[in-house]
Order: structure tokens, then C-alpha cells, then sequence
């Protein structure tokens, strides 16, 4: 919609008043996977809330800010932190900061979240390479007018997740020593843990992750055409498959647990993929 392109114009401005960083390659990091934004050397850093019209978070394990770095001499915009459809926030909102990426002038993105793991083969502190995604259970963020500037009517999803960049995070894993996964993410809404029920469901669907975001950014960055990539940490099985209730506290603690090999596995897939971008 006209309004969020100019909203996406007007913040695009108000960060290259405080940097002149041209990132390629962003980063969303996500529910208790922030710490790998601690470890690169920032050139700038821009708080969520010191642009006005941006959605800050209020999820926990979640900061709200973008550092602006080179990894592996490739330059990086990562966000230390998202926004999430069920803190009340309209889809537009929920991937305006995946538009305002594309506008600074970022072509490839890797989307990370916390996830239950819905596979039963899955263990918790897996990481899963995203394979597909399954959005149908959340709004689109593409509902209403198109503005054709920001991308076509009817976006081509078939391969959401890009087949080069998988193949570079295969042998980043694979470098790091890494087990990875292969697998669809379902979202939901949330902000409820799912029931057992609907986990069998979504199993019958072809899930083999649950979490409550990244899917509807990666239709805004195909939308846009930005090349995208996404990994889950399976932080608890989903509901039904262990004997635990679920609570926020362990999804936390699991990704605390992990954050290391994960911040390995960002910083191997950066290199990697340096010869993409
Ligand atoms: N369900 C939904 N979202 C999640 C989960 C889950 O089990 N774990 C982490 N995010």
C-alpha cells in the first residue's frame, strides 16, 4: 500500500541519517538467538525505537535494533530482535522491517526463529534448514491494493527458500561439524503453545517445525525478490511429543544452550555464502 511505501521511504531516510552502511546480506535473529549480533564488531548500531513508525518487539529474549556490520568482509544488517503478529501488531507491520532491508539495499536474507519440532525424529537442540514453508494458517502479508513498486500481484513461491543459498548452508554446517536438519516450517498465529491435536495435524500437513513468525517475512522478501534462507532451532518438541508442558522460559533456555554452535553456523554460513552476494 501506498502508505507503507512511503512509511518504508520515510525510515529507509531516518537510518541513512545515522549510517551511510550499505548492507547485502541481512540477518533476523530470532527468540533467544540474539547473541551472535554481540560477537561481530558493529560499525553502527540503529535502536528499533529510535525510528519513528517502527513495530518494536515486546516478545521475550528479544532486543529491537539493527547492527550494521561486515562478517566475513560481507556487509550485514542484522536484527537483534522481530516482531511478531500476535503482539497485536497488522501483518504490514510484522514485515515492514523485511521491506525496509530490501530498501537499504539488502538481495539475500537469512531468517532464523525458535521452533517446535514437530517431527517426531527431531531432537531438542537441532537446528533444521528450512526447506518450504506452509503460511496458510496466518494472514498474508500481501492482503490488499499491490503496489507494483514493492513486487508483483501474485509472487511465485515455489522455491521460497533458495536452492544455492540451502546448498551454502549445508556446507557451512557440514564445515562447523554441524548435524542440520531438513524441513518444512509451519507458523501459526500463537501467541497459545499449540495441542497435541493440532501438532498431529500439522504433522498430517507435511510440518516438521512449528514456530509463530518467519514464514510471512519470507513472502514479503519474495515479494520483493530478495533471495531468502532460513534456519529453526528446535528448542522443545511440539505439544504431545514429550511429557513437558511448554513454557517461553525453556524455548529461552534451550536456544541460550545452543547459541554458540549457532552463532558457528551463522558465522560459516556468512562466509559461504560471500561468494553469492
Ligand atoms: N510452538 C510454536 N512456536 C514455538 C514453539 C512451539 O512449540 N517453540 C518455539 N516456538
Amino acid at each position: 500500500m501506498r502508505q507503507d511505501s512511503e512509511r518504508i521511504d520515510r525510515i529507509c531516510q531516518a537510518i541513512k541519517q545515522q549510517t551511510g552502511f550499505q548492507p547485502k546480506l541481512g540477518l533476523v535473529l530470532g527468540s533467544g538467538l540474539g547473541d551472535f549480533a554481540d560477537q561481530v564488531k558493529a560499525e553502527a548500531v540503529v535502536p528499533y525505537g529510535s525510528l519513528e513508525g517502527f513495530p518494536h518487539s515486546t516478545a521475550p529474549g528479544h532486543k529491537g535494533r539493527f547492527i550494521f556490520a561486515y562478517i566475513e568482509g560481507v556487509p550485514c544488517v542484522l536484527m537483534q530482535g522481530r516482531v511478531h503478529y500476535y503482539e497485536g501488531y497488522s501483518m504490514a507491520d510484522v514485515v515492514l522491517p523485511i521491506r525496509v532491508m530490501a530498501a537499504l539495499g539488502v538481495g539475500h536474507l537469512i531468517l532464523t526463529n525458535a521452533a517446535g519440532g514437530v517431527n517426531p525424529a527431531y531432537k531438542v537442540g537441532d537446528f533444521m534448514l528450512i526447506t518450504d514453508q506452509i503460511a496458510s494458517l496466518v494472514p498474508s502479508p500481501l492482503l490488499g491494493p499491490n503496489e507494483e513498486r514493492l513486487g508483483p500481484r501474485f509472487p511465485d513461491m515455489t522455491e521460497a527458500y533458495d536452492f544455492e543459498m540451502r546448498q551454502c548452508l549445508l556446507k557451512a554446517a557440514a564445515n562447523c561439524g554441524l548435524a542440520l536438519q531438513n524441513g518444512v516450517y509451519l507458523q501459526t498465529t500463537g501467541p497459545q503453545f499449540e495441542t497435541p491435536a493440532e501438532i498431529r495435524l500439522y504433522r498430517c500437513m507435511g510440518a516438521d517445525a512449528v514456530g509463530m513468525s518467519t514464514a510471512c517475512e519470507v513472502i514479503a522478501a519474495r515479494h520483493r525478490g530478495i533471495k531468502t534462507a532460513g534456519i529453526s532451532c528446535i528448542t522443545n518438541m511440539a505439544a504431545g511429543l514429550s511429557d513437558q508442558p511448554l513454557s517461553s522460559d525453556d524455548v529461552n533456555e534451550t536456544a541460550r544452550k545452543v547459541g554458540g554452535n549457532f552463532s558457528r553456523l551463522l558465522q560459516a554460513a556468512v562466509s559461504e555464502l560471500s561468494s553469492l552476494i
